[in-house]
């Protein structure tokens, strides 16, 4: 039986892309930062699903646990999903220098870190697949989210590099690029209903998207134009813009 690792697993994107993985066979090792909260989560889907479920603590920002924890799986997976992220208001994050540095800490360099530990294992094994939810927010940066944007961009520029390296080493490396959803993260924000995605639409773009081995998913479909044009505008209009 084919195990996947998700990274984050409390997510709401990721619970929906548990369960479709267990829909379609695969044992799951769940991983995320509090595990009372991830336990119901794990019993519900296995007694649905019946398929082998394991759990773990993981805490994106103790790096200097990360090789250890993912040496100590009993079952090396096949494919990793990071879904894990953190994003706070962007008028109380801009000020307060903690907030930047988890911002940063949670969306980069955590998900740099632990991936680099992944990536090792794939590249010695020559297989693999690795995906990771970054966002259209750090497509450009904007007045309204530049700090979680910018760690987001990094993202971004990091699984670049790694789909570059590992290409040859028959690793797949897909960055999957959220633009609205409605999740936790943005229950508090009002967010249009053409443009925004279920956490089960992003699982099945996630699941085609290995599938067919993308490298770069838009979800909804529609963010890869939006983020086209928004790309093009000349930075002397933009910078004046209200985004
Ligand atoms: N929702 C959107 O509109 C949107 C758009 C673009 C991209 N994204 C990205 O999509 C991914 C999934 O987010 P979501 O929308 O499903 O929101 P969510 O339900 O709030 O999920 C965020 C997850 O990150 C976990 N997390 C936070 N800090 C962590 C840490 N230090 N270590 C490990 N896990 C940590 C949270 O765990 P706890 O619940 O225990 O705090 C939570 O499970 C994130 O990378 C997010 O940035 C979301």
């Amino acid at each position: 039986m084919k195990n996947i690792l998700i990274l984050g697993a409390t997510s709401d994107m990721a619970q929906a892309i548990a369960k479709k993985y267990a829909a379609e066979g695969w044992s799951l090792t769940l991983a995320a930062l509090e595990k009372e909260l991830l336990e119901p989560i794990a019993s519900d889907l296995a007694v649905r699903s019946g398929v082998e479920i394991h759990t773990l603590e993981f805490d994106a920002t103790d790096f200097s646990n990360h090789r250890k924890l993912y040496e100590t799986l009993s079952t090396k997976p096949d494919i990793v999903i990071a879904a894990f992220g953190y994003m706070s208001d962007q008028d109380q994050v801009r000020t307060d220098l903690e907030d930047i540095r988890r911002t940063i800490d949670i969306n980069f360099t955590g998900m740099a870190s632990v991936l680099s530990v992944v990536a090792e294992d794939f590249e010695k094994r020559g297989s693999g697949a690795i995906a990771a939810i970054s966002s259209v927010a750090g497509d450009r940066g904007r007045q309204s989210n530049y700090i979680y944007g910018s760690a987001k961009a990094g993202l971004s520029t990091f699984l670049a590099g790694l789909r570059n390296r590992l290409a040859k080493k028959g690793v797949h490396v897909m960055t999957v690029k959220p633009g609205f959803a409605r999740t936790k993260m943005t229950e508090n924000m009002e967010l249009p209903e053409a443009l925004t995605a279920s956490p089960e639409q992003i699982a099945e773009a996630i699941f085609q998207g290995l599938k067919k081995k993308r490298n770069v998913v838009y979800t909804l479909w529609m963010w890869q134009f939006i983020m086209l044009i928004i790309k093009h505008i000349p930075e002397a209009i933009f910078k004046k813009m209200k985004m």
